[in-house]
Formats: C-alpha cells, sequence, structure tokens
C-alpha cells in the first residue's frame, strides 16, 4: 500500500507549518502569515513568509517554496520516507505500510516539475523539426539566433490538439490538467486538450531555473497575440519574473537590473549581450516582483514606451514601489522613443543605443513630479493647491518617515520655485550695456545667449542658502572672480534676503569701478554687514566647493567659482524655462511641448550634476 494524496493531504491538514518551522526559525507575526529571515539563504530583512492557512512557506529573496513535507526534506535534510513518518507522528496519524523505494520514486517522479520539464523538452524537439521550419523562419526575421533560442530554450506547440497530450501520456491527464498544458473542456465526458497550438514557446523559470509556465506567441499576427499558462501550484503569476534565474548572477556583475516590458524585449537585450534583464507577465508590476527586484539591485531601472500606455504602467509602477521606498531603495526610469519597444532599439540602433538610454536614468521623484504637474492644467490657484494636495499625499505613502520627509520638502520646494511670483524688486542695472560675459572656455555649460529672458523669469525661487553661502565665501576669498562674472551674478538671484544683499553689493561695487582685490573686498562686506553672516559657515563636514577651503589651490578655486556660478545661471535660467513650457502644456497635450520639457528636464538634471562633480569630500575642514 503507498501513500495516497489524500492521506498526504490529511497529513499537511493537522500539521501547523508555522509551529513546525518555528522549532528551529525565529518567526515575527505579519497580518494572516508569519514572517522570517529567510533559512534557506543569507539576508538581514525577512523576506520568508509563511501562511498556516495554505499550508506552504515562500521565500520571495531565494524562490524558496514549499509545504510541511517539503520543510523537512529540504530544511532539516530527511529523505521523504523519513519527514512523512515524523510529521505523521507528531500528527498522531498512523503511517500506512509501503514500499518506501517504489514511493519515494514516484512520488519524486510524479512532481510537476518534471512533467514541465518534459513539456518544454517536448516544444524544442518540434521546434527543431521539418515542421517547425516556419516557426525557425520567424525567429530568424525577428533577429533571434540559434543560439539565443537555445539559450531561452524556445520551443513550438505543433498546431494540434492532441500531439503534447499524447507525448507526455505517461504522466496521465490530472498532472498535465494540474500543469495548464491541457485544457478540460467544462463538460466532464469530453476529452481534455492540448491547450498550447502553432504557438511559439517560451519558458518561464522560477528563480532557481526550472521550468514553471509557457509564454506562447502566435506565429505572426492574430489574437492573442500571447496565450500564458494558467496560474498552477507551480506558477504564481505575481511573483515571476521572466528570466530572472539568468538575469539574477548577471546583474552581479552588471551592478544593475533592467525591467522591461515583454519577453522579446528579454530575449533581444540578452542577444545583444546584456543579461540582467526581466520582464513581469504582462502585468502592472506587483510587490512580490518589486521586492524581488530590490534584492537584486537597490535601484532597479525601468523601461516604458514613450507613449502614453506605457507611461501610465511607469505612473502604476511608482504607485505600487512608493509605501516600499528606503534610503536604500528606489527605481530609476527610461523612457523609451514613442512606440519603440527595448527590441526594436536594440534592431535599429544596437547596444549602443540602448546603453545610452541606460546612462542616464530619470529617478523616481524626477519622474512622478513629471508626471504630476504635467497631468493637469495648473492655471488657477485651486488647481495649483492641488497638485501640492497630490504630491503630499504620494510623499505619505511612503512609509519609511525620513524618506515620506524628504518627498515632502522636494515637492514642497519643487512646487514653491514653480509657483513663485515674479520678482518685482527694482534691479539695479549696469551704467552701460556690458556684453555678456562666457565662462571664457567655450563648451559646456553653454553660456545662456540672451539677457536670460529677463532677471523676471529667471529669479523664480533663486539659489538656496548653502549654496548662497558658498558661493560668497568663494567670492570673498577669490575677489576676481566677481568681476569676471558680474553680467551672471547680477541674475543670479538668491532666496535668503540677506545673503543677496551681499550678492548685489558685490556686483555694484564692480560697476562702481570699486577696487576688490586686496583689502576692498573685506571693506565692502564690512559695509553691508556680511562678515558676521558670512563666517556663520563655520566648519565643513561632508561635501564642499574647492573654493570653500581655506587651503584650495588658488587658480583651481578660481576656475571651480566661475564654472559654478555658470551652471547656477544656466539652471535658473532652465527652471524659468521650464515653469514656461509647463505653462504652455496646461491643458493641451501636445506631444512637442512634453518632449521640450523632458529634454529641458534633462538639461536641468545635468547642471545638478555638474554641480555635484564639483563638490568633493572635505574631512573637518576650517574654512
Ligand atoms: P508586448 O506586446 O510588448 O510583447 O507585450 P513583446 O514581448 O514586445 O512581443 P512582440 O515583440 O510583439 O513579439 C508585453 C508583454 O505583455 C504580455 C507578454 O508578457 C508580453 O511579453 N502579453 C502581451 C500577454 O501576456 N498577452 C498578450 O496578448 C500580449
Ligand atoms: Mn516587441
Amino acid at each position: 500500500m503507498s501513500l495516497s494524496p489524500a492521506w498526504l493531504d490529511e497529513l499537511r491538514a493537522r500539521t501547523l507549518l508555522s509551529a513546525l518551522i518555528g522549532k528551529t526559525t525565529k518567526l515575527q507575526r505579519a497580518g494572516r502569515e508569519w514572517k522570517a529571515c529567510c533559512p534557506f539563504h543569507n539576508e538581514k530583512t525577512p523576506s520568508f513568509t509563511i501562511n498556516d492557512e495554505k499550508g506552504f512557506y515562500h521565500c520571495f529573496g531565494c524562490g524558496a517554496h514549499g509545504d510541511a513535507i517539503r520543510w523537512m526534506t529540504d530544511h532539516q535534510g530527511l529523505p521523504f520516507i523519513d519527514a512523512v513518518k515524523e510529521l505523521a507522528q507528531s500528527a498522531g496519524l498512523e503511517v500506512p505500510a509501503q514500499d518506501p523505494r517504489a514511493r519515494e520514486k514516484a512520488e519524486r517522479a510524479s512532481t510537476l516539475h518534471d512533467v514541465m520539464g518534459d513539456a518544454e523538452a517536448f516544444f524544442v524537439e518540434e521546434l527543431g523539426k521539418a515542421e517547425g521550419a516556419s516557426a525557425r523562419a520567424y525567429l530568424k526575421k525577428r533577429g533571434i539566433t540559434e543560439a539565443q533560442a537555445r539559450t531561452f530554450r524556445i520551443g513550438l506547440a505543433p498546431d494540434s490538439r492532441t500531439r503534447l497530450r499524447s507525448a507526455l501520456s505517461k504522466w496521465g491527464d490530472e498532472k498535465l490538467i494540474e500543469c495548464g498544458l491541457l485544457i478540460q473542456p467544462e463538460e466532464a465526458k469530453r476529452e481534455p486538450y492540448d491547450r498550447f497550438r502553432g504557438r511559439l514557446m517560451i519558458p518561464i523559470r522560477d528563480a532557481r531555473g526550472r521550468t514553471i509556465a509557457f509564454g506562447g506567441r502566435i506565429l505572426g499576427e492574430g489574437e492573442p497575440k500571447y496565450l500564458n499558462s494558467p496560474e498552477t501550484v507551480l506558477f504564481d503569476k505575481g511573483r515571476t519574473l521572466f528570466n530572472l534565474d539568468r538575469a539574477a548572477p548577471a546583474s552581479r556583475k552588471a551592478d544593475r537590473v533592467i525591467v522591461v516590458e515583454g519577453y522579446m524585449d528579454v530575449i533581444a537585450l540578452s542577444g545583444a549581450g546584456i543579461d540582467e534583464a526581466v520582464a513581469p507577465l504582462g502585468t502592472a508590476l506587483t510587490e512580490g516582483q518589486l521586492e524581488r527586484l530590490w534584492r537584486l539591485d537597490p535601484q532597479p531601472i525601468l523601461c516604458f514606451d514613450g507613449d502614453s500606455a506605457g507611461q501610465k504602467a511607469a505612473v502604476r509602477a511608482i504607485g505600487r514601489a512608493l509605501p516600499f521606498l528606503t534610503p536604500g531603495r528606489t527605481l530609476r526610469f527610461v523612457t523609451l522613443p514613442q512606440g519603440q519597444d527595448p527590441d526594436d532599439l536594440i534592431r535599429s540602433g544596437g547596444r549602443v543605443a540602448m546603453e545610452a538610454l541606460l546612462a542616464e536614468p530619470e529617478p523616481l521623484v524626477e519622474r512622478l513630479w513629471r508626471h504630476e504637474q504635467a497631468a493637469l492644467p495648473l492655471d488657477t490657484p485651486e488647481a495649483r493647491a492641488g497638485l501640492k494636495q497630490r504630491l503630499a499625499e504620494h510623499a505619505r505613502a511612503i512609509a519609511d518617515k525620513d524618506v515620506s520627509h524628504a518627498y515632502l520638502s522636494e515637492f514642497r520646494q519643487r512646487a514653491d520655485a514653480l509657483f513663485a511670483p515674479p520678482r518685482r524688486e527694482w534691479q539695479p542695472r549696469p551704467p552701460q550695456a556690458r556684453p555678456a560675459r562666457g565662462n571664457g572656455r567655450g563648451g559646456w555649460p553653454p553660456v545662456p545667449s540672451q539677457p536670460l529672458a529677463g532677471t523676471r523669469a529667471v529669479n523664480q525661487s533663486g539659489v538656496g542658502p548653502l549654496e548662497a553661502r558658498a558661493l560668497l565665501i568663494g567670492l570673498a576669498r577669490q575677489p576676481a572672480v566677481i568681476a569676471a562674472h558680474a553680467e551672471h551674478l547680477s541674475h543670479l538671484h538668491f532666496a535668503d534676503p540677506a545673503l543677496d544683499r551681499v550678492r548685489m553689493a558685490l556686483v555694484e561695487a564692480t560697476w562702481r569701478g570699486e577696487t576688490l582685490e586686496g583689502d576692498g573686498i573685506s571693506t565692502i562686506l564690512r559695509r553691508v554687514g556680511a562678515i558676521e553672516l558670512l563666517s556663520k559657515q563655520g566648519r565643513a563636514n561632508g561635501l564642499a566647493f574647492s573654493f570653500q577651503r581655506g587651503d584650495a589651490d588658488p587658480e583651481r578655486a578660481r576656475r571651480d567659482l566661475g564654472e559654478v556660478i555658470d551652471v547656477m545661471v544656466r539652471r535658473s535660467e532652465l527652471d524659468a524655462r521650464i515653469a514656461e513650457a509647463t505653462a504652455r502644456l496646461g491643458n493641451a497635450t501636445d506631444d512637442g511641448a512634453w518632449e521640450e520639457q523632458l529634454h529641458l528636464i534633462r538639461e536641468r538634471q545635468e547642471t545638478e550634476r555638474r554641480l555635484s562633480e564639483l563638490r568633493e569630500l572635505t574631512g573637518d575642514a576650517e574654512l
């Protein structure tokens, strides 16, 4: 007599899984489930969950999954029959007499994994047959090489309702139905038939590389384009990522993980040498999938089509991710050219084209801000308040307190900058018109061509106090820079009024022809009461510009200071243009305006990046 499925079910039902696992692993309650640091792999934050109701455990990190029996064999290392005996003893069940060898073998052989493995081999073989010629031609037309097809073990489901069923008949209909390979018609008397017919078969594997489902693509045009396996004991769609088994090791080497929308994108990327890409299975990213991605890399790069569907998907992913952001976990975004997926892009521009986009992913905060401020017109106070409210709600969705606060203040600053009223104060002008001065070196950053669209537009919110103070200290140390950059300095509004007065005093002094070298600068600073204001800076720990340090090489300090001024002017000009573009975007869904805005935002990011490059780590330097 062997162990019947019913008896095994009874055994599982009588075993409280959390109590069993809790004997050797420390558990925490998490709602209706239990959590623990995974006993199958090394980790610091718990990703191992136990569901007593369903009777199984699952690790989001390494994919370990099983029931009470599986726990005893995989974790305790017991042979199947011993595992069953031990559980039965605790549960007060009598083990029916049996031939242990035969039983063990049958149990092992009948695992659904083996069924799926056989199905995969069947499909691969079909693709190689004479009847597979047109499918092979299709692959070739799409630029998928034989090597790629082998790597992904792509196969072909023959156009027949019976071929798979008879090829895999040794497993019996029940198992084949359970794996989703056969469909049982409603009327029970009718014969089950092959689910996948006349489709290119793409195996979907779990984290351990075992095939758990298939995506079947129609050859050429037709509906549905993909037919996927139904959810089964093996296949939990929301927890699976296509190509995760290959992307995990690759991501450690590449130091990044990329998420694309389709199977074919993953396959094309791999063909181009980018193996660290995964795809969800035709649905929005789930929490379970995000969890897995974050285990591979703290800032996965999500690629979406530039069309509106793709952009909606990006925003949906942000919504899912927000609650889970931490100081070390975020998402980054790449927007593909309209109507192109990574597969198209690679075919037209090769790996280079893809890498160019991947090199400059957009931070989550930027992507969300861009979405919200473009979502609705902002032409009334109500609408502007509405934007602030939506942004605040997003920030509040973040569970981590620090990150949530950082988002709140970032959004507040951005919104204030966007809505700041134009400055009305009188601004002294130079006695005679002077030609706008560049940075003298040409190249980057491009010098604004006009008088910066007037100070009104430029002075959106102004340079923040930290940066302003740094600049003034630099100018006090390197007064030659003031005259050389007077024009730009005259446009660079500081948000803090006291600091801004110092800036203007310095600019005006050069216009009046006062000498700033030697003692000149301190006389002026004393006159406007700036000595004390600036000495507040004191010490700096952390990042600082070279010109903030007393011991900096003077030439380097002057050069950096000049560049920082130019970059900040450029940045405020971009802020003004972004605000204008946003206003213009208003209710119109004009792609041109959107593109322009995107372009401006990228350029603005570039200025921030340059500024951070110019900062360096200082020890405990006295300023
Ligand atoms: P796409 O239509 O972008 O697929 O759908 P693709 O991978 O680029 O395919 P090709 O290049 O047209 O052959 C993205 C993903 O959505 C799911 C699949 O996972 C697909 O890879 N999908 C799409 C379905 O599950 N069913 C469908 O009918 C269509
Ligand atoms: Mn495609």
